[in-house]
């Protein structure tokens, strides 16, 4: 069976394209898995904009494919005309593409030593379901509320030795019947099984939609960085959904041509979901203010930093608005991955790096806003690791480390050693973008991943307006997995 389908917003990108449209088109190929046969986006320009060229670095070997609107010469070998294909498809050409045959069970097996239904796929290899939980996620109307998607039977009720005392395969392979020794009776969908298969193969499918993998970068590839037109984030979906998938994966999304005055961010963290509210506001406005309640609302220079390291819940993601820019010399933007550093940093000096992730640091912010007095204080290493040794979140902020600092007193010479080294490698040219924004950008950015600053701007060139807000990475996430159901990037919903 084959359907059509035409990936509408890249014929636009090839249509007339400007060199970073066409990296674009191509890096939101690879991350909306299109370019199925690659692993990774690696280089691509194009020349002119009727010719694109895309090299991918597969398992095996990295190559450089060129595509041309007007036929071109065939560069194609033909063992390679699965990419084609794919590559075809974000051109915006009608292509027939096969779809993936339906899931189909061709048999079931009761192995009660194990406790485990095992079951064999009209295709691939078998899989085994343990009976508790086949049992626990029963799809009967007293076991689940399908309009809620909720599980409703009670834990307490459940037999942790429930056996099935017959299954069958229905409707052509298509259900799995399972009769329990309590006589209670529940089927199956042979598709919802197999998303759910134990196997690392499937388990790994559901890790990557939880999160996406994150890519680093340095300061040499501001050119290749991502960018997003402000006027397609709010009417185009596509869009919408390369640009989170970016943001989850590089950590950093420039916003280009949003209009120069108040009230963009807050359009745009509506196209996501709602803005996350601090004791700054919801929208918060830096411009030079005498005795502001926050140093970035003076005109230095501020230091590399993540916002809001003093909260339990930082705002995930951050968006800075520049409305008007300084026209003297300074106010130049600085953007660091934090995250990329860090792990430059454990290579380096793996000592530096244990204490930055080790030592708690106290973090505070003490003051008055217009949302009314604050008293915000935390206690959280620079540098933090999950369970499993990953970096989840970097906290830097010079202004706002407290004086308290709750360590031996053996430790604070060496830990303050480690944080001076880091802090250079972050500013450092090779990993630090400095430039200025032109009004009308917006920088969108992962405020647990990327340290941002700003340079002075004390001398007389003007005004200078920015606007800020914050969304957290739920809703982000949440709105990237809604659009790749909707936009069909995802085959299988998961729930
Ligand atoms: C801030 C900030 C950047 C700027 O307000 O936290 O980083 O460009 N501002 O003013
Ligand atoms: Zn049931
Ligand atoms: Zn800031």
């Amino acid at each position: 069976m084959a359907t059509k389908r035409k990936i509408h917003n890249f014929t636009k990108v090839l249509g007339k394209c400007s060199k970073s449209e066409a990296m674009q088109a191509v890096r939101g190929l690879c991350l909306m898995g299109v370019a199925r046969h690659s692993l990774r986006w690696w280089n691509c320009y194009s020349s002119g904009f009727q010719a694109i060229s895309v090299s991918f670095t597969s398992l095996t070997s990295s190559r450089s494919y060129c595509m041309s609107k007007h036929g071109g010469k065939n560069m194609w070998p033909d063992k390679e005309v699965n990419m084609v294909k794919e590559v075809g498809r974000v051109c915006g050409k009608q292509q027939t593409v096969k779809s993936i045959p339906a899931v189909t069970v061709a048999d079931v097996t009761l192995n009660h030593n194990k406790g485990m239904l095992e079951v064999s796929w009209g295709e691939g290899k078998p899989d085994i379901f343990p009976y508790v939980w086949l049992r626990d996620n029963c799809r009967c109307p007293s076991c689940f509320h399908a309009p809620s998607n909720s599980r409703t039977h009670l834990i307490d009720n459940l037999d942790l030795n429930t056996q099935p005392t017959s299954v069958q395969v229905l409707s052509e392979g298509k259900e799995v019947e399972v009769v329990w020794n309590d006589g209670h009776r529940g089927t199956y969908l042979a598709a919802w099984l197999h998303l759910r298969a134990f196997n690392t193969i499937q388990r790994h499918a559901k890790a990557k939609r939880l999160r996406l993998s994150r890519s680093y970068w340095g300061a040499k590839a501001l050119e290749d960085l991502p960018q997003a037109s402000f006027g397609d984030l709010l009417i185009d979906d596509t869009a919408l959904m390369v640009w989170l998938q970016q943001l989850e994966v590089y950590g950093f999304v420039i916003v280009n041509g949003a209009p120069t005055k108040p009230g963009q961010v807050r359009k745009l963290a509506e196209r996501i979901g709602f803005i996350k509210k601090t004791h700054y506001g919801e929208d918060f406005t830096v411009k030079a203010k005498p005795d502001p309640s926050n140093v970035a609302y003076l005109s230095g220079l501020l230091q590399l930093h993540t916002d809001l390291p003093y909260y339990e819940y930082k705002p995930g993601v951050q968006f800075i608005h520049c409305i008007v820019q300084y026209e003297g010399n300074g106010g130049e933007s600085l953007v660091s991955d934090a995250v990329h550093v860090a792990q430059e940093l454990k290579k380096l000096y793996p000592e530096k790096y244990h204490i930055l992730t080790q030592t708690p640091v106290d973090w505070f912010d003490i003051g008055t806003d217009e949302v009314g007095e604050f008293y915000k204080i935390m206690h959280k290493p620079v540098i933090c690791t999950d369970d499993t040794g990953e970096i989840c979140r970097i906290n830097m902020s010079q202004p706002q480390r407290d004086s308290f600092f709750s360590v031996p007193p053996e430790i604070v010479a060496s830990w303050y050693d480690a944080m001076v080294t880091y802090h250079r490698l972050l500013s450092h040219p090779h990993y630090c973008l400095q430039f200025k924004m032109i009004p009308g950008t917006i920088l969108t950015f992962d405020n647990l991943r990327i340290v941002h600053g700003r340079t002075g701007y004390m001398s007389g060139g003007g005004e200078r307006h920015v606007e800020g807000c914050y969304i957290d990475w739920d809703e982000v996430r949440s709105r990237r997995r809604v659009l790749e159901v909707k936009l069909e990037i995802t085959k299988d919903r998961l729930h």
